[in-house]
Formats: C-alpha cells, sequence, structure tokens
C-alpha cells in the first residue's frame, strides 16, 4: 500500500480512516545509524507487540514493551495482596521491587525482586487488574520517568504502549498508532486461546476488550489518545508480515540516508 493520506494532529495511511487537515511532512530529520525513538501507540489485540518486535530486529533497534512494565506492577501487587484501592502501598511495592529489564534476553525479559517474570504476566489474574493499576497517576510518573531512563541507555528504541508518543517521548520522529475494531481484536484472542487448546467466549472476550479500551481510554493520566503528528494504521485488514513491512517501508522513506 503506498498510498498516504496526510492528516493532522494524526495521520492516516489506511483508506476510510477520517483524514482531518493537510500537514508537512518532515522528511530527512533523523537517521537510522544514529539515536532514534519510533513509539507504537494502540489499544490492545492490534497486533502491536510483536509488530514493534519485529520493526525492531528490521531496523536493528532495541525493543521496549511498556505493558509489561504494568503488568509486572500488578503482578508485585497480587504476590503482595495489596490492590489499586490501597495506591500508595502498591506504588510503594512497584518502586521496591525494582521492575526492570535483563536486555541480554531476546525480546528482553522482565524482572521484579530480581526474578525473571515470565507467562504470569499475562495470566487472567494479571490481565483483570492491569488497567486500574495503570491508572494510579503516582505509578505512572514512575515508570515514564524509568522509561526515559531506559531510553537514555538505549537510544535506539522502538518502544510500545498506550502513551509512548503523546506522553513520554513526545518530540520521537516517527510515531505511530495501530489500531483494529474490537470485534477483530476479540476474535484474534479467541483464535490465539484456541490455539492453546483454551475455550473462548468470543462474547465475553469482546466485552473485556471494550471495558479495557474504555478504562485506558478516560483515565486521566496518560491515556490512550492518538498522539499528534502519529501515523494511523488500521490493522483490521492487514496481515501481520503487511503490517511490519509497512511501517519499515514508512520509516526508511522519511529516514535520511546515512
Ligand atoms: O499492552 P498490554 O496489554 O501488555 O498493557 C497492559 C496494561 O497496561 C493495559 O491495561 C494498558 C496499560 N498500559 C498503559 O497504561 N500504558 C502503557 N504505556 C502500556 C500499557
Amino acid at each position: 500500500m503506498n498510498v498516504e493520506t496526510r492528516a493532522g494532529p494524526s495521520v492516516s495511511i489506511i483508506p476510510g480512516v477520517r483524514a482531518l487537515r493537510p500537514v508537512v511532512v518532515h522528511a530527512g530529520v533523523f537517521r537510522l545509524d544514529q539515536p532514534i525513538i519510533i513509539t507504537i501507540d494502540g489499544p490492545a489485540g492490534t497486533g502491536k507487540s510483536s509488530v514493534a518486535r519485529a520493526l525492531a530486529a528490521r531496523l536493528g533497534l532495541d525493543f521496549l514493551d511498556t505493558g509489561a512494565m504494568y503488568r509486572a506492577a500488578a503482578l508485585v501487587a497480587l504476590r503482595r495482596g495489596i490492590t489499586p484501592d490501597d495506591p500508595a502501598r502498591l506504588v510503594g511495592a512497584a518502586i521496591e521491587a525494582d521492575i526492570r529489564f535483563d536486555w541480554s534476553l531476546d525480546p528482553p525479559a522482565v524482572l521484579a525482586e530480581g526474578e525473571v517474570l515470565d507467562d504470569e504476566l499475562r495470566t487472567a489474574r494479571v490481565t483483570g487488574i492491569v488497567s486500574r493499576v495503570a491508572g494510579i497517576p503516582a505509578l505512572r510518573r514512575h515508570m515514564v520517568e524509568r522509561q526515559r531512563e531506559i531510553a537514555k541507555k538505549h537510544p535506539r528504541l522502538v518502544t510500545e504502549g498506550r502513551d509512548q508518543g503523546s506522553v513520554v517521548f513526545p518530540d520521537a520522529p516517527v510515531k505511530f498508532y495501530l489500531d483494529a475494531s474490537a470485534k477483530v481484536r476479540a476474535s484474534r484472542r479467541a483464535a490465539q486461546l484456541a490455539a492453546m487448546g483454551q475455550h473462548a467466549d468470543v462474547a465475553k472476550l469482546l466485552a473485556e476488550i471494550e471495558a479495557r479500551d474504555a478504562s485506558d481510554m478516560s483515565r486521566r493520566d496518560g491515556p490512550l489518545v492518538r498522539p499528534d503528528g502519529a501515523i494511523v494504521v488500521d490493522t483490521s485488514n492487514l496481515e501481520f508480515d503487511g503490517v511490519v513491512t509497512e511501517l519499515e517501508r514508512i520509516v526508511r522513506r522519511k529516514a535520511e540516508e546515512p
């Protein structure tokens, strides 16, 4: 797909996504052999995480999964029996747990309290409370600080989440916003669960996805928004490889030749 529809404050490359007003494209303001931050935001189930990771690999950049940091905080809280109703204790516990990444692994593993957290981050228990955990302003401030520190040590980075282009790295030279209809996202999740041999109730998944979207979009701090200047990609009807190739093409086209 080579047609790019320019729109401000967001930019859409997908037909059917409403274009706003035209903006000037500033090509060549960064180089791919220099420090560069690429942000990818969007709701759950758009394939954001896998796309971000694949894009980082193709461009030779590091990959940061910021959702995993909020999931780690939720898991620490669950383990210590702290609920989001006690935000001060929860934030204290998350700070004490020293949530960080082991960058020697691919993808980098999340650690809390010195322990690698694997599949437990994706359990229903964690998914069930993480949005409320991520809504705690003091926790978000801490995470934003940590993410900026990480970017100082890993200045060539593809970072994905909900607020990366809007709050954490508003000056990033390339920002993407991946979207897909809630129905498509629920079906994808059902297919993932079925592949793991788990029963999936699509209607229930759809309700959960819509509830999480509403919670992520309506919180006061760092809500899920389309960042100014973001390139909006609707992945509803696109294959994974197609999305990655399109994002890579956009980045390479905007980059200055070394
Ligand atoms: O992308 P994910 O499903 O792993 O994210 C887990 C939760 O964390 C989700 O409710 C959104 C929230 N989150 C956030 O608020 N800000 C981020 N930068 C990343 C994730």
